[in-house]
């Protein structure tokens, strides 16, 4: 298959997944400065079941509010539009990919520790680079390898066809990508991406995480996040934190270095506590 084949064929995939319509109307309601505090909360509110599972994700150890807030203007208050935004985002697409998947040789398990492995890493780049908003980095970290979902969902056989190659013949798994579908995760988390019109900032970091510098000149605001999410994706992968199969690189891009200005030394300091904290806080949010 080519690129332009495999795209036609995801164009036509009938029941790709949408995000709720909680988020699209959070998106909308953010980028109008008319909106009011009390709008957005009673969007959300509107979702019960997402605004449930917000609510006890802000009270459980994550966030460390200890089950005093109560609502979700209370949220808004405490923790400010953006987080809450990016929660009722990360929130809904869990929902959407996390059931019960079929026997597989993919690990689903493994999957979303290490997705939460790089969350947690982003953000902890985005805080000690004092990003004005850690947040988005822990969301972008959260859905960087969102393509693989896809892969694994909609195109089960092509994708187990990618495992078996990249653990047979030595090229790795995104060699492998290339070989089967004409394109790579990036590109399907991309489309996805696009479809969902999530924040341009969000897609450029499933889009070039495993490149960072070939988005440099494409938008300059992006590179620390995306610097970020390839670094924690490294990071968490040599640290065992990968999804059972070695994806990507084993050494950070040069240049991603270089925007975070941070030593190896002390990501993998980061690193120590998130390898701690990943499984707890995985669980938290339901994996
Ligand atoms: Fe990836
Ligand atoms: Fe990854």
């Amino acid at each position: 298959m080519n690129k332009s084949e495999f795209l036609v064929n995801l164009e036509n995939v009938e029941n790709l997944p949408t995000l709720p319509a909680v988020v699209r109307q959070l998106q909308t309601l953010m980028a109008s400065p008319l909106s009011s505090m009390a709008q957005i909360a009673a969007v959300i509110t509107r979702d019960q079941a997402i605004a449930a599972r917000t609510i006890r994700l802000i009270n459980s150890a994550f966030y460390g509010m200890g089950g005093r807030v109560t609502s979700i203007q209370h949220a808004i208050v405490l923790l400010g539009l953006n987080t809450v935004k990016n929660l009722v985002t990360g929130v809904s697409v869990l929902k959407i990919f996390n059931q019960p998947p079929a026997a597989s040789l993919f690990d689903r398990e493994k999957f979303w520790l290490h997705t939460f492995a790089c969350a947690l890493g982003a953000r902890a780049i985005g805080r000690e680079i004092n990003a004005p908003e850690p947040e988005d980095f822990f969301l972008a970290g959260l859905l960087h390898d969102i393509g693989i979902l896809i892969l694994d969902q909609f195109f089960h056989e092509e994708f187990i066809e990618i495992l078996q190659r990249s653990a047979c013949d030595g090229t790795g798994y995104i060699h492998a990508e290339k070989a089967v579908l004409g394109l790579t995760h990036e590109d399907v988390g991309e489309f996805v991406a696009r479809k969902w019109k999530i924040p341009e900032l969000l897609m450029l970091s499933i889009r070039y995480h495993h490149n960072p510098s070939e988005a440099d000149n494409l938008c300059a605001g992006s590179v620390p996040i995306l610097s970020a999410v390839h670094i924690a994706d490294v990071t968490a992968n040599n640290r065992g934190l990968d999804m059972g199969h070695p994806v990507g690189e084993k050494t950070c891009d040069a240049a991603a270095m270089r925007t975070v200005r941070m030593t190896e030394r002390r990501i993998e300091e980061l690193f120590d506590g998130i390898v701690k904290e990943v499984k707890a806080v995985a669980a938290e949010w339901g994996v």
